[in-house]
């Protein structure tokens, strides 16, 4: 199987076999950092890093993945400072960096503005973020998390809460564990908030479970609980988004009522989802997740790149 040349925009279009060969190759990229600082596989290669949009674990990720593998990179970290803010399209962006790199990893506002990019371009693109839409690599390393925190992908329970509207992991993570047959999805979010339709709607085409509510003492019960934060910034009434913050806060008298081998998840950043007196505790996985990152990003520009 080959992934040269592909792009990474969405976690849809992944089959089981190709998130095994992305895992694969992750641990093995994991075992290289063990043993070797910096290697040479992507020393002739260049990488643009486009960030339009606020990230801090995800770009700089990605830079120390390029880095780790010997590979430059090229970095807008600030959309004030690139042509998007003169008007210019991601088409026209896209075409411009592909003269001068071999691969673009993209964080833009625009749902399905990754694509774009990709529709205009013959080198790899990889969505780092599409606004509300997927964010393929984040839940590519949290499979990789619950891997390695749960020692196996399928069959279980997992309960996603907070924003799961407007948040682009949580949709990306549904696809990318769908073919290991959760035993049941728990969407967790106030009505409003709640998973997309369409995207229930094609999980139950899968024959997955999927059980929506508003009480975090449900979710408490499953194997695997991925925290989310509400995100302000995709709220066009900030009324609105003040009535739904602190939405839910997991702190240690609340995890009590729970499963005991509950192993909690966030992407990050937080904001006041996840009580500090919660990140001593074994299963507070979200910074080994976060750390999991760069392995899983060395692997798949390694592989889009043909060199894995
Ligand atoms: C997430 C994102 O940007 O979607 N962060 C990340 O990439 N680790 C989650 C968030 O911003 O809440």
């Amino acid at each position: 199987m080959s992934f040269e040349g592909r792009d990474i925009l969405t976690t849809e279009d992944l089959s089981k076999e190709e998130i095994l060969e992305i895992m694969n190759v992750t641990a093995k990229m994991e075992e290289l950092c063990r043993t070797q600082h910096v290697s040479d596989l992507l020393a002739d290669k260049v990488a643009a890093v486009l960030f339009l949009e606020p990230s801090t674990r995800t770009r700089l990720s990605f830079e120390t993945a390029i880095k780790r593998l010997g590979a430059k990179s090229i970095t807008v970290a600030d959309a004030k400072t690139s042509s998007a803010a003169k008007g210019e399209s991601l088409a026209d962006t896209a075409r411009t960096v592909e003269g001068y790199v071999d691969c673009i990893v993209v964080r833009q506002p625009v749902i399905g503005g990754a694509k774009e990019m990709a529709d205009a371009v013959s080198i790899p693109v990889l969505n780092g973020g599409d606004g509300a839409g997927q964010h393929p690599t984040q839940a590519l390393l949290d499979l990789y998390t619950i891997q390695k925190e749960k020692g196996k992908l399928g069959k279980q329970k997992v309960a996603m809460v907070g924003d799961l509207k407007f948040g682009r992991t949580v949709h990306s993570l549904a696809y990318a564990l769908a073919p290991f047959e959760p035993a049941e999805y728990v969407f967790c979010a106030p009505d409003i908030l709640q998973m997309p339709d369409d995207i229930i709607g094609d999980m139950a085409d899968k024959g997955i479970a999927c059980r929506k509510t508003d009480a975090i003492e449900e979710a408490l019960q499953a194997d695997v609980l991925y925290m989310t934060r509400i995100q302000k910034e995709r709220f066009q009434d900030p009324a609105e988004y003040e009535s739904l913050k602190g939405s839910y806060i997991l702190n240690r008298a609340l995890l009590e009522k729970g499963n005991k081998d509950l192993t909690i998840m966030h992407p990050l950043p937080r904001v006041d989802e996840i009580n500090t007196d919660v990140d001593a505790l074994p299963n507070a996985a979200y910074f080994r997740q976060a750390h999991n990152g760069v392995f899983l990003r060395m692997a798949l520009l390694a592989m889009v790149m043909g060199r894995a």
